[in-house]
């Protein structure tokens, strides 16, 4: 039996996931298109990835002072985005987050089939039920929905969707010149869906895409996040500070797959790292410390605030103690890996935002290429993830040091891929293609 391979996704974001990075010299100068992701992208295939990953916010997050000061203003639209992108690779999944709150299911069912389709297999979709008023105010609303609420819209969200992709069978369309018949209308099913949130008759105007349905990914890791991923996800991702956090959470959403007639395998655990690279240990603490002195102090606190369930930090002495946090009705999860962190490590807020500016609470690892592979090694034979979705603090030239030095280094260790063997995003993961229900 050949070794078990890590799984990558490249996390992408703008100059790069450290909230200082476009400010370094190494920094893209000028505007964030396509020509910056298509290198991105493209860079990230020739690394043998299993996908491209981008995040989304349906807002301007914080104040316009603060958001001034970051590239938060400069956001593309992740689903059009990776429809171009699809043109300019061949085999990379590609995976976009979109929110259930603030999206129909019918439009959105038929964007991730079309991107399916037009990609010949690599779409995904990162479900999020996103976290902020701000967000609410750009579609009619003044509060985001309750946590509970928007993860039960959620569900009914998914299965709707789930449906509208099964309208039609895998060989339904006959396209039959001689007969006239360009599909068998015996091979369609109408969904007449009637639930608590949605009304949706369906059909979908579309074949059944190349993977059966586009992977899910779910990236909620509060228990009613857990609950829809163990039901319906096939990736999770996940931000994880510690090996015996990320593994007790493997082993508790690996475990719930079972009350829903799932195989462990059926869903891929990836959680986020931050790989601040040097070909040496030196030259990468250098580079972190070149980011780090980038902070300015009221943003990395405002970014702590936000995540931290909205409240206030700017308010507390810096070089005090994390103060009892409300309850978030935001990022439940994160808020709590935030609390843990500060606790366990007796942190102040100062040194709570520095660690937690460059990578939002995600695992941040500062070394030369074997001490990041060691890590993801460990973690992976720990059976604590099936892979990991990289973050590179700094791009484009953060994955192009992992491409060229981490990369090789799994490689000669038996743990990743030396070519794509199939060509769908499914076959990348080891997914198999869901049959019609
Ligand atoms: C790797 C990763 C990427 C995420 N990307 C987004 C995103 O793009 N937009 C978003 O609203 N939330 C994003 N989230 C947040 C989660 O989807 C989720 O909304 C958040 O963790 C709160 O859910 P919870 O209360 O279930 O923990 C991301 C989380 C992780 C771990």
């Amino acid at each position: 039996m050949s070794q078990a391979q890590i799984s990558l996704g490249a996390f992408l974001m703008g100059s790069g996931h450290h909230l200082a990075a476009w400010r370094h010299p190494q920094a893209p100068s000028g505007a964030l298109g396509l020509a910056h992701f298509r290198r991105l992208a493209q860079t990230a295939e020739r690394g043998l990835f299993d996908a491209i990953f981008f995040a989304d916010n349906l807002a301007l997050l914080g104040s316009n002072e603060l958001a001034a000061h970051t590239t938060h203003g400069e956001v593309l639209d992740p689903l059009m985005l990776l429809a171009t992108l699809a043109s300019s690779t061949e085999r990379i999944g590609l995976i976009s987050t979109v929110s259930t709150s603030y999206n129909d299911p019918y439009l959105l069912a038929r964007r991730f089939a079309s991107l399916d389709h037009l990609s010949g297999g690599r779409a995904g979709w990162n479900l999020v039920t996103s976290a902020t008023d701000q967000e609410a105010q750009n579609f009619g609303l003044d509060q985001h929905f309750e946590h509970a609420d928007r993860y039960s819209r959620a569900e009914e969200f998914i299965d709707v969707a789930r449906g509208l992709w099964d309208s039609f069978a895998d060989d339904a369309f006959l396209r039959d010149k001689v007969s006239g018949r360009y599909f068998d209308p015996q091979q369609l099913r109408t969904l007449e869906h009637r639930g608590e949130h949605y009304r949706v008759r369906g059909p979908l105007n579309q074949p059944r895409s190349p993977q059966g349905h586009p992977v899910l990914v779910q990236a909620g890791s509060s228990e009613p996040g857990k609950v829809l991923a163990a039901r319906t996800a096939e990736v999770v991702f996940t931000a994880q500070q510690t090996l015996e956090g990320a593994r007790e959470f493997y082993v508790d959403l690996k475990g719930r797959l079972a009350e829903h007639g799932r195989e462990p395998d059926e869903l891929k655990i990836m959680p986020g790292i931050s790989p601040v690279l040097g070909r040496t240990q030196d030259e990468a603490e250098d580079l972190y410390a070149q980011l780090q002195e980038l902070i300015e102090p009221q943003l990395g606190l405002a970014l702590l605030s936000g995540m931290a369930g909205g409240l206030d930090l700017s308010r507390y002495p810096l070089d005090g103690p994390l103060p009892e946090l409300p309850p978030s009705n935001a990022m439940k999860s994160r808020q709590a890996l935030f609390i843990d962190l500060a606790r366990r490590e007796n942190l102040t807020l100062r040194q709570l935002y520095l660690r937690v500016a460059g990578a939002r609470g995600h695992c941040t690892l500062v070394g030369g290429p074997k001490q990041i592979a060691d890590h993801l090694e460990a973690w992976f034979s720990a059976g604590a993830a099936d892979g990991f979705n990289i973050m590179p603090p700094l791009l484009p030239s953060g994955l192009d040091s992992f491409v060229e030095l981490v990369v090789p280094e799994l490689q000669k260790r038996g743990l990743y891929r030396r070519e794509y063997r199939g060509s769908t995003l499914r076959d990348h993961l080891g997914l198999r293609r869901p049959e019609r229900r």
